[in-house]
Order: C-alpha cells, then structure tokens, then sequence
C-alpha cells in the first residue's frame, strides 16, 4: 500500500496574521486526521515561520518552486540547499502557473527536479494538460512529454524519490474537478508509463490529483486506485476546508 499524501500550495496568499491562524487551525485538527501524511507550502518568506508553527506537529513542510542552480549570481532565486536548511522537506516543481505565467520548460522542470532531488528533498513535479490539448486528443501525450523530460535528465529511478501531481489545467482554481474517472484514466496512465520501464518504481511512486478538490468531492477522488492523495491550492487557505480533505 502506498502511503497517501495531501499538500497545501498557499500560492501567493498569507501574511504573519492570517498563517498563524491557519497553521494553528490546521494542527489543532491533525488528531483526526490518520493514515495520510500532511504538507503545507507558504511562500518562501513565510517559511521558518511556518516552521517555528508546526514545531511539535507530524505536518511536512515544503516550498512551492526552487532554482536548478546551486548558489552564485541568481538574483531573486532561492537553491535547493537553502530550503534544505531552513527545514523543508518538499518542493513543488513545474507547477502550471510556473510553465504558463513564467515560461518555465519541461527541461527547466527537469532540471529543478534533479536539484531538489540532489538534495534529498522530496520533488513534488506537476503535470497536466491544457483544456484545448484535453479536447485535441492530447492529453496522454503532454504528461508523457512532461514526465519525460525528467526521465531523460535523471533516469525512470529518480521518479521513485519523488511525488507525481496530476493537475488538469482546466481544473486549477476553477472549481471544474475533472471526474475520479477522468483523473484515474490519467494516473493509470502516469503509473503504467512509468511500469513499462520500471514495475517496482510505477509501484512506489505516489500520484497526487490536484485541480478543485475539496471537502466535497476528495472521497471520492482517493478512493480510486491510483491517486494517492491531492495537492490542494484553494482550499488549502482554510483550515477546516483543508482537514476537511485531509480526513477524507
Ligand atoms: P486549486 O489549485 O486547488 O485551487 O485548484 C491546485 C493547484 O494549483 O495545485
């Protein structure tokens, strides 16, 4: 049985005040949550004060983006050995908004993949199609474009040290959930991709579903075969909401 896994992505949200409150709500309910492993990721800033919060708590911690490069003249980054330090233990990569909004590559991905991983700091490397490529037919082709560019630099293996979320575009912060039959479809495929190379690393790897999940419809999204927990962007912001998923 693979463990499951539900992590937090505040995005751009939060401030000394309104983190307190959450961290705080958010450990407060951990008595009920069992059998899945919990993560939040603030903006980096806010990152050893959510670590001074969860002092005491099982609730990981992790950054929402990372540099490929190791130290230097990076104005504005932040390296994977920094995070390390300051006690992360995950790090999102290739998030959609990344690619969309700052043009991020699969290759670019790739290369924060092996960064983090180089570390060893748990990956957490996002996928997922665009509406127009899901009704072009292409769906199975991006992920698999995306998967590989982290295959080609690292190796089917690495995929072992880190986390998969499958996140439709069309899905993120829209509140249009793609249907646990629409998600399955696509994590059997990410598993079964990554079975033809490597059966024992399909086997371990944890695929997450992300895209408007929430309190309502988490059950079900879990319960199918290969989706391993969610990365939750919006209703991550609220501690009941996001123990409400984390319960689930
Ligand atoms: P959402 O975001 O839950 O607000 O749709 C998910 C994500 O971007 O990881």
């Amino acid at each position: 049985m693979r463990q499951t896994l539900v992590a937090g992505n505040w995005k751009l949200n939060g401030s000394k005040d309104s983190i307190q409150t959450l961290v705080k709500g958010i450990a407060d309910g951990m008595s009920a949550v069992n059998g899945t492993a919990v993560a939040i990721c603030p903006p980096y800033v806010y990152i050893p004060m959510v670590q001074n919060l969860l002092t005491g708590t099982t609730i990981g911690l992790g950054a929402q983006d990372v540099t490929d490069q190791e130290s230097g003249a990076y104005t504005g980054e932040v390296s994977a050995s920094m995070l390390k330090d300051i006690g992360c233990q995950y790090v999102i990569v290739g998030h959609s908004e990344r690619r969309a909004l700052y043009g991020e590559r699969d290759e670019d991905t790739a290369k924060k993949y092996a960064a983090t991983r180089k570390e060893g700091l748990i990956p957490i490397l996002c996928v997922g199609e665009l509406l127009e490529e899901r009704e072009n037919g292409d769906t199975e082709n991006v992920v698999a474009r995306q998967l590989d560019a982290v295959i080609a630099l690292e190796g089917v293996a690495a995929l072992a040290d880190g986390v998969i979320a499958y996140e439709p575009v069309w899905a993120i912060g829209t509140g249009k959930t793609a249907t646990p039959d629409q998600a399955q479809e696509v994590h059997a495929f990410i598993r079964g991709k990554i079975a033809a190379l490597d059966a024992d690393v399909a086997d371990k790897v944890q695929i997450l579903y992300g895209g408007s999940v929430n309190g309502g419809n988490a059950a079900e999204l879990f319960a199918m075969d290969d989706i391993d927990g969610g990365l939750i962007g919006g209703a991550s912001l609220k501690a009941d909401d996001f123990l409400a998923i984390c319960t689930a």
